[in-house]
């Protein structure tokens, strides 16, 4: 049993300190936000993820989770803080190294400090080693510092934790030895373990992949319709190739990994990240291309009213952080449109909140459906009911996800992004 602080109990935090807790280790769970301390000790989770609120109730009956305010002192510190990407597109490492410095006065000799946020290469070593060191101990000879990023997918993160395949990086060979034993306790993946900067690497890599592989997606997308293809045949037989996986085009990256992490490669080399960066410029022109589609589909429309069904950055998830369909819906209400939102998954949307209706206001007098997020709930809607209610039976889906069949049945043109029209 070892005593464990777990500094930033959010998406990655707080499943990981309740993991730990579950194998016996006694967990103290630290963050700087009260609410979201308050909220944990009258048993409420603020995260919205499967069996963790059993999880941390649990723990916390059972006395192997505490939360605080601030570290104390332990045997293992888990770093799980936000890094966000600043104005300039640079890694905001201010959490990091307030945490890592919130951590210095309780260090002791034989300690492991662990960094579980996704970083640039070289921050383990460069940034958080030095931090620690100002308690007078050197890194990786007095005290262990490793990197164990995460590659969970929110909705089924407890299930990942368990089951995925980990890379851990070491400053020393040793602490990165100790950090594979203590994940060990509960990852049933295999745990590779590297040099620090190797594993962060490898992070920001996994990320881009997905980012360069959307944005040629997009790219061959625009193409199709230039050429009159439909892309969505294109990719799904071109993948058919044993060796060739090409994601799916739509209106934009978002979420808070895969727009972002690029930008930690550029930031070490501006001049060496072509790819990365043209990917980054092809992505961001997504939103701009929907909102023509929405212009010309709807050219010569009095007042027009457009209906946006998902504002989620992808389906089937309640995060709107990093959202394209934010970002088209700022422009399309300058652009005048009168705009109705109805996502199934979001309860709260900030300043959009007004707009946010049920599925029948939402459509009631629309001029167009634009369909920003896959959510499964928009497979099956009655299309029936919408016929009646709408002004003008148009929809433009960015992510071929609706039954386009049953919508054209009921009179409806579908403008699908990606598809040109073969038989013109
Ligand atoms: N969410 C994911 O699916 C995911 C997946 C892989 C990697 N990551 C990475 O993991 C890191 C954390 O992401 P997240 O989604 O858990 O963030 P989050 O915003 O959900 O949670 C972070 C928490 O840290 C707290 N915090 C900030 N500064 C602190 C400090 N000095 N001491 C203690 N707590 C502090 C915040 O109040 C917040 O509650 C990020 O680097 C992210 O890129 C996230």
């Amino acid at each position: 049993m070892k005593t464990i602080c777990v500094l930033g109990l959010g998406y990655v935090g707080l499943p990981t300190a309740v993991m730990f807790a579950s194998i016996g280790h006694r967990v103290t769970g630290v963050d700087t936000n009260h609410s979201i301390l308050k909220a944990l000790n009258n048993g409420r989770v603020h995260i919205s993820e499967p069996g963790v609120e059993a999880m941390v109730l649990t723990a916390m009956r059972a006395g192997n989770l505490v939360v605080r305010n601030a570290p104390c002192a332990c045997d293992v510190f888990i770093l799980a803080v936000p890094t966000p990407v600043t104005e300039e597109r640079r890694a905001d490492l201010g959490d990091m190294c307030a945490a890592a410095a919130s951590v210095v006065p309780y260090l002791k000799r034989g300690d492991l400090v662990v960094l579980e946020s996704t970083v640039p290469p070289e921050t383990t070593r460069s940034i958080l080693a030095p931090i620690l060191e100002r308690s007078g101990m050197k890194a990786g000879a007095d005290f262990y510092v490793a990197y164990a990023p995460e590659r969970v997918l929110p909705g089924s993160i407890l299930a990942e934790l368990v089951g995925n395949d980990r890379v851990i990086g070491g400053v020393t060979e040793q602490s990165g030895l100790l950090a594979k034993e203590l994940y060990e306790g509960f990852v049933k993946g295999r745990i590779s373990v590297v040099d620090a900067t190797t594993a962060e690497m490898v992070k920001v890599a996994e990320n881009t992949f997905r980012n360069v592989n959307v944005a040629l997606a997009n790219e061959l997308a625009l193409l199709g319709e230039k050429i009159g293809v439909d892309v969505w045949e294109v990719i799904r037989l071109a993948n058919k190739h044993p060796r060739v996986d090409i994601l799916n085009p739509g209106p934009g990256v978002g979420g808070h990994c895969i727009p972002l992490d690029p930008w930690f490669l550029v930031e070490k080399a501006p001049e060496g990240t072509p790819l990365i960066q043209t990917a980054q410029a092809v992505n961001q022109l997504m939103p701009f291309h929907v909102l023509e589609l929405l212009r010309r589909e709807t050219a010569g429309v009095e007042d027009p009213e457009v209906t946006i069904f998902g504002v989620t950055y992808k389906g089937n998830v309640d995060d709107v952080r990093e959202s394209p369909a934010l970002a088209i819906l700022r422009q399309v209400l300058k652009d005048g449109f009168g705009v109705r939102l109805f996502d199934p998954h979001v309860a709260n949307l900030a300043e959009f909140q007004a707009m946010l209706t049920d599925f029948e206001s939402a459509v009631c007098g629309s001029h167009c459906i634009l369909v920003l997020a896959d959510h499964k709930e928009f497979a099956n809607l009655d299309v029936s009911r919408v016929a009646g209610l709408v002004k003008k039976k148009l929809v433009i889906d960015t992510r071929n996800c609706l039954d386009h069949a049953a919508w054209r049945s009921c009179g409806f043109r579908i403008v699908l992004l990606g598809k040109g029209d073969q038989w013109r």
